[in-house]
């Protein structure tokens, strides 16, 4: 492959980090306190894998990055948005996030809530802002992501999450859960990079298979680092998910079977990459890549 997977990963998120500057408004732009609450967020160092995995899309199906980067702004700004919410007292009531004070603890519970808010509005913005294809107008864009996003899916997922602390889960209770909380929108920034390519619907199909995987690998993962890392290594609370109660893998299944879990799930997805062949390359190595993350 050409450009070594951490150059790739490096030079990814330096562009997204720079597209987001400039599609935010700026810090002292009124009301300040919810632009600076916007951005400290945002620009906290977060991993950025939605956005990147949205931008290797684009490129396997012949996209140029310049279309697919609205889009994978995005997509950011709703998962922000999403951790913004989660760490809130009221849901996983957290304080530490992305290596700092959560945004409740900065800006107040009232402003953290704003600023999900706003993230979560400036993102259908930027996708109107995305060009549409011969195969893909907007609005194919925007339902991709509101559905993504909405009750059925990232919103429904956390609340069942939230219903299920202390309450006994079946292991497919469980992935219903990942799949809506977490898979859905990783799916959904994959299948818009492809979009913004023009690719075809059985691509879409087959790269949406990847991604629902992809996710489940991601939040086993999640779980399994929330286990067994410190809050220093994470950037975030560490043992959070026993205190709460929630379901999860490690809970249910034990460790090893988690594990054997996060491997099967990546092997499904890398499964789904079969027909894209060559092109599926970068995918390919970036779901080994999250497989082996650290964080
Ligand atoms: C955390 O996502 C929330 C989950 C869905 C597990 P990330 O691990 O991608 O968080 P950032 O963006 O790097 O902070
Ligand atoms: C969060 O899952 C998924 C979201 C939609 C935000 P978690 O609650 O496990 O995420 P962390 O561990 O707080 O990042
Ligand atoms: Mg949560
Ligand atoms: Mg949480
Ligand atoms: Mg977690």
């Amino acid at each position: 492959m050409r450009e070594p997977l951490d150059a790739y990963l490096a030079s990814r998120c330096r562009r997204v980090d720079l597209a987001l500057d400039r599609f935010l408004p700026k810090a002292f732009v009124r009301p300040r306190t919810l632009h600076k609450a916007m951005r400290y967020s945002l620009f906290a160092g977060g991993k950025r894998l939605r956005p990147v995995l949205c931008l290797a899309a684009a490129e396997a199906c012949g996209g140029r990055e310049a279309d697919a980067m609205p889009l994978a702004c995005a997509v950011e700004c709703i998962h922000t948005y999403s951790l913004i919410h989660d760490d809130l007292p009221c849901m996983d009531d957290d304080d530490f996030r992305r290596g700092r004070p959560t945004s409740h603890k900065v800006f107040g519970e009232g402003i953290a809530v704003l600023a999900g808010d706003a993230l979560l509005t400036i993102a259908f913005e930027l996708v109107a802002r995305a060009k549409p294809t011969k195969r893909w107008p907007s609005a194919a864009y925007l339902r991709e992501l509101a559905t993504a996003s909405g009750s059925l899916f990232l919103v429904g997922g956390q609340v069942a999450d939230l219903e299920g602390e202390g309450r006994p889960t079946s292991p497919a209770q469980l992935r219903w859960i990942h799949e809506r909380k977490t898979s859905a929108l990783l799916a959904a920034a994959i299948c818009l990079g492809a979009m913004s390519a023009n690719a075809t619907p059985d691509t879409l199909r087959d790269l949406g298979r990847f991604g629902t995987n992809l996710g489940l690998a991601f939040q086993v993962i999640d779980d399994i680092l929330d286990a067994t890392k410190t809050s220093a290594e994470l950037g975030k609370t560490a043992g959070k998910d026993a205190k709460a109660g929630k379901a999860t893998y490690p809970s249910i299944l034990g460790m090893k079977r988690a594990e054997a879990e996060a491997r099967r799930f990546t092997a499904g997805a890398v499964g789904a990459l079969r027909l894209l062949g060559r092109r599926a390359a970068r995918l390919h190595a970036l779901a080994d890549h999250l497989l082996n993350r650290q964080k």
